[in-house]
């Protein structure tokens, strides 16, 4: 069997695993949560749920990776072989994400485009339903595929299967290099721009005034842990697998605070940056900038348009703007795929770059449904499932079968013996109990909601299809993979001093 690959620095290690947490969610879904769950106040949930779970979790699945050296079916494998399957249903979890993220990421880059001329003209809400997308009335209704879309989405896989092609060290860990920093500077670049522009600074009023009475409500709390879970990459597939490539001696816990401190940092960055921007608009419109916020989509390709048909420098900022939306999302995706590639070259043996080849080709192929007329429908249906079942249910057995039934201490040992400062129990308490009782209220609460109502108004048969459906062939396709034989005998030896 060949070596593992290893990152050829630690720097370049960090920097991609902040490349896989720096995503779309960093610039279009925390800002929205922060201003809506208490401003400034959403800070003490947010930071308590940084540092009782995700601190904890990423320092856990960096600590597995660096032990067993494999994919996240092998490290489950290596625990125990009755757990394989675990690791293929987070592998098919982020094939699925890989698929819908990859067509956001072709809008982006239309966008980016779109913005040297402001292409929406002064109806982007119009234009981007109408006459970009031209969505269909359902998500069963596909339509036909939109040829534009099609080749910007194209262009992000070429990228995405080039960047894998080169290998971890001279394609992922290079690009990330390149990425970060480059992000970090656009993002700074719009700040101090539109901070000079009126009502810029109550923008910032409103997404920092903190609403101390927000904080009693538990869903607040929810969301707060909701967020730094999606954010943080953790809990399927990703962390672990980049964690696989690092050298024998490297420093876990300082390693995981740093890609989690990275990444939250970029988010205060981007609430900074939209709601500078949105302040702007307010002030030009006259309403207040809880008249024009949103999140997700409706941020990115409708209000942000808006916003920037406002501001004096509008190819300035709308090309900066997309064009990071494009590189956080484009270093996101290759994390996305590389758990798989890393899954199956494992498992069947296969050259990382033939592995490559049969991750993005069938990748690809069903991407294209998200690039028709039903494209965003579907999409916001499979989003929906997969975040609220996919990501938290795996975090959750994958939590309660590293703290609960194998003997948590043994992976502390494991990560405080390379690392500069050591955990201690609080980190075992936090794993123990914190983690799961708040995944497991969560995923209990969303069962419930969406057992009780179809998520979206949408019909019977779109969430059957394309919600409970998409879950279902999930779990039937990670038996099926966790059934087959490996290729090497040796492919996944089970160390028994996890088990009591
Ligand atoms: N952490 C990424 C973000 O905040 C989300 C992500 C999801 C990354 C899925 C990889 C895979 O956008």
């Amino acid at each position: 069997m060949s070596t593992r690959e290893t990152w050829g620095s630690r720097a370049g290690f960090v920097l991609a695993a902040v490349g896989s947490a720096i995503g779309l969610g960093n610039i279009w879904r925390f800002p929205y949560i922060a201003f809506k769950n208490g401003g400034g106040a959403f800070l003490i949930p947010y930071i308590f749920a940084l540092l009782t779970a995700g601190i904890p979790f990423m320092i856990l699945e960096f600590g597995l990776g660096h032990k067993f050296r494999g994919s996240a079916p092998k490290t489950f494998a290596s625990i125990s072989k009755k757990w394989e399957w675990l690791g293929w249903l987070q592998i098919g979890i982020t094939f699925v994400i890989g698929i819908y993220y990859v067509a956001v990421i072709g809008w982006a880059i239309s966008y980016t485009f779109f913005s040297l001329t402001q292409a929406w003209g002064n109806a982007p809400k119009d234009f981007f339903f109408n006459q970009y997308l031209h969505l269909s009335s359902s998500p069963l209704e596909l339509g036909s595929i939109q040829t534009g879309i099609l080749i910007t989405t194209l262009m992000a896989w070429i990228i995405t299967w080039g960047v894998l092609h080169m290998g971890v060290r001279n394609g992922v860990e290079k690009i990330s290099k390149i990425f970060m920093p480059l992000l970090f500077f656009m993002v700074l670049l719009i700040i101090g721009r539109t901070l000079t522009l009126d009502g810029a600074m109550n923008g910032l009023q409103w997404l920092f005034k903190p609403d101390f009475s927000k904080i009693m409500d538990y869903h607040v709390w929810t969301d707060a842990y909701g967020q730094i879970f999606y954010t943080l990459s953790i809990g399927f597939s990703i962390m672990i697998t980049y964690a696989s490539y690092l050298p024998k001696k490297s420093d876990i816990n300082n390693n995981a605070c740093m890609t989690v401190f990275i990444n939250c940092g970029f988010s205060l960055l981007a609430g900074i940056m939209i709601f500078g921007i949105l302040g702007h608009m307010a002030a030009k419109q006259g309403v207040g900038v809880d008249e024009v916020v949103s999140s997700g989509v409706g941020l990115a390709f409708i209000t942000i348009p808006t916003a920037i048909n406002t501001l004096p420098a509008p190819v300035f900022f709308g090309t900066l703007f997309f064009l990071s939306l494009t590189v956080a999302g484009l270093s996101s995706l290759i994390s996305i795929v590389q758990p798989m590639v890393s899954a199956i070259t494992d498992k069947f043996g296969c050259s990382h770059r033939r592995g490559v080849a049969l991750i993005c080709i069938p990748s690809i192929i069903f991407s294209i449904v998200f690039t028709t007329q039903g494209g965003l429908l579907l999409l916001d249906i499979v989003d929906h499932f997969i975040n609220n079942f996919g990501i938290l249910f795996c975090g959750l057995i994958e939590i309660i079968l590293l703290s609960w039934i194998c003997r948590l201490d043994v992976m502390r040992e494991h990560v405080n013996a390379i690392s500069e400062f050591r955990v201690g129990k609080a980190w075992t308490f936090c794993l123990r109990f914190v983690t799961p009782i708040v995944l497991g209220y969560m995923s209990i609460c969303n069962a419930i909601g969406d057992l009780s109502a179809n998520y979206g108004g949408y019909s019977d048969k779109a969430i059957l299809y394309y919600g409970w459906g998409v879950l279902g062939i999930l779990v039937l396709l990670a038996l099926f993979l966790h059934n087959k034989k490996a290729i090497d005998s040796n492919y996944a030896v089970v160390d028994q001093s996890l088990w009591r």
